[in-house]
């Protein structure tokens, strides 16, 4: 992978990477199109990355499609290389002699990663690992997982990488339900009563810019959309700053929020996110 990065930099061209654990879906598509647009070579790296995944998670259950994922694209077309590495490749002395990781404790107290412990480091360190191996100019990246997106902005900053990332709005069902591998994992009810959580967010953005101050309120209808699904179980219903992801109490004119959400229907966990502005004073 390294040598194609290589030739394909000295031939003068510009590289884009587009992350992904395979199962691809519409969202997966959206990224690779912009993929696309961004630079004239397209690398679509599909690695179910084991250590992102905690203990009592879905590592071994998460889907795995790989000559289906790469039907969809040869279809899409424009992809010039899929890499996809074993896990041995990635991790030779095996995941719990892996040494070096790539950690950024202040802002992984809050949303998943208080839940999730260890999970953005595994991130972090496996899309080092992607960016080393493949060489991009370009890293493009879903806002869905808006918090590993804030995440990987600042590893590039503080680690000095010379990679710009892209970050692409979530995609979604006619429902507003964002597309997930995990989608498949629900059942038809479940399916149809997950369009809460775009409900939810939307409701905050939309409470936010009309004028309300506090994020107590705000949290409060978050929960009170996610509740009026009866099969849901709320994670979490929160408001953060989008720069340093911390919780805010008191919205003030001009602040740039995040309202997220995090929901098990049964075992399966969704996410969803919506950035907003609170309106000048
Ligand atoms: P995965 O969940 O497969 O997602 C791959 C990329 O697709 C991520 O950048 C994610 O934000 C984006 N994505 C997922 N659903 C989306 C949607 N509905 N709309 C727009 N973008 C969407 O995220 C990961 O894999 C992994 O953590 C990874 C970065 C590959 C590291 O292992």
């Amino acid at each position: 992978m390294q040598a194609y990065a290589d030739k394909t930099r000295t031939q003068g061209h510009t590289l884009a990477l587009v992350p992904t654990m395979g199962s691809l879906h519409e969202g997966h598509v959206s990224l690779i199109r912009r993929a696309k647009e961004e630079a004239d070579h397209v690398t679509v790296t599909i690695f179910v990355n084991p250590t992102q995944f905690g203990p009592h998670e879905d590592f071994d259950s998460y889907p795995r499609n790989f000559d289906r994922d790469c039907a969809i694209l040869a279809d899409i077309g424009g992809v010039h290389a899929v890499f996809a590495p074993t896990e041995s490749a990635f991790y030779p002395e095996g995941t719990d002699h892996h040494q070096v990781w790539v950690t950024c404790p202040e802002m992984t107290k809050f949303l998943c990663a208080r839940n999730r412990p260890g999970h953005f480091e595994g991130v972090l360190t496996v899309v080092m690992k992607l960016f080393a191996a493949c060489k991009p100019h370009i890293g493009v990246f879903g806002l869905k997982d808006i918090q590993q997106f804030i995440l990987l902005k600042k590893m590039i900053h503080d680690l000095s990488l010379d990679i710009k990332m892209v970050g692409v709005p979530t995609a979604r069902e006619a429902s507003g339900l964002a597309y997930s591998s995990r989608n498949e994992y629900l059942s038809p009810d479940e399916r149809l009563q997950a369009r809460v959580l775009s409900k939810a967010v939307i409701v905050a953005t939309e409470l936010i810019k009309n004028g309300e101050t506090s994020s107590q309120t705000v949290r409060d209808l978050m929960k009170k959309t996610i509740q009026s699904a009866p099969l849901s179980r709320l994670q979490y219903a929160e408001i953060v700053d989008s720069n340093t992801l911390h919780p805010i109490e008191d919205l003030s004119s001009g602040m740039e929020l995040i309202a997220a959400v995090a929901v098990y229907f049964g075992e399966v966990r969704l996410i969803d996110n919506a950035l907003v502005s609170v309106p000048l004073d």
